[in-house]
């Protein structure tokens, strides 16, 4: 189990400095880190997690669709109604392509919305989920 993690963070440092990724790679890396093949990574369950309210730290229920809408291709707003460009690559080519905006963002949001961070399980259902939306 270490092993797999200490490999992965280290290929997220490198990453860091070599910006080129696609969600594919990320997958690869994620399951990685996981500790399981990169087809058992779930685009039904990054689907459910993606959409699962929970407890906010306000109170009031927190998701990830909450700021980026229930369809990843349209634009989502934060709760200060700042627009967020769609989440999803087929309709924003950026996305996906960048491990440490990735990474970056997935530490902030998931702190939001789960009050922790992700697991590599968890990051890599999602980016399977999200590659997949048309
Ligand atoms: C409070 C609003 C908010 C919530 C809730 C939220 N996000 Fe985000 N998310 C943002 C903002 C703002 C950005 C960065 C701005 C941008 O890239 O357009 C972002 C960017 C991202 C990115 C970067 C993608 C890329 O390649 O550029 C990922 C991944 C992401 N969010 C995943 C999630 C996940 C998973 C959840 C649920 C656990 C979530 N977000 C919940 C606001 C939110």
């Amino acid at each position: 189990m270490i092993k797999p993690l200490l490999i992965a963070a280290l290929a997220f440092t490198v990453a860091g400095a070599d910006a080129a990724e696609t969600p594919d790679s990320l997958m690869t890396r994620y399951a990685a880190a996981a500790g399981v093949p990169a087809a058992a990574l779930s685009a039904e369950r990054g689907a459910a997690f993606y959409r699962s309210e929970r407890p906010g730290r306000d109170g009031k229920p927190a998701s990830c669709s909450g700021c980026h809408t229930a369809d990843p291709k349209q634009a989502g707003k934060t709760r200060v109604g700042k627009r967020i460009e769609p989440l999803a690559p087929a309709a924003n080519p950026e996305r996906l392509t960048d491990a440490a905006k990735v990474e970056k963002w997935f530490r902030r949001n998931c702190t939001d919305v789960l009050q922790r961070e992700c697991s590599a399980q968890e990051k890599g259902d999602f980016v399977a989920w999200l590659k997949q939306v048309r």
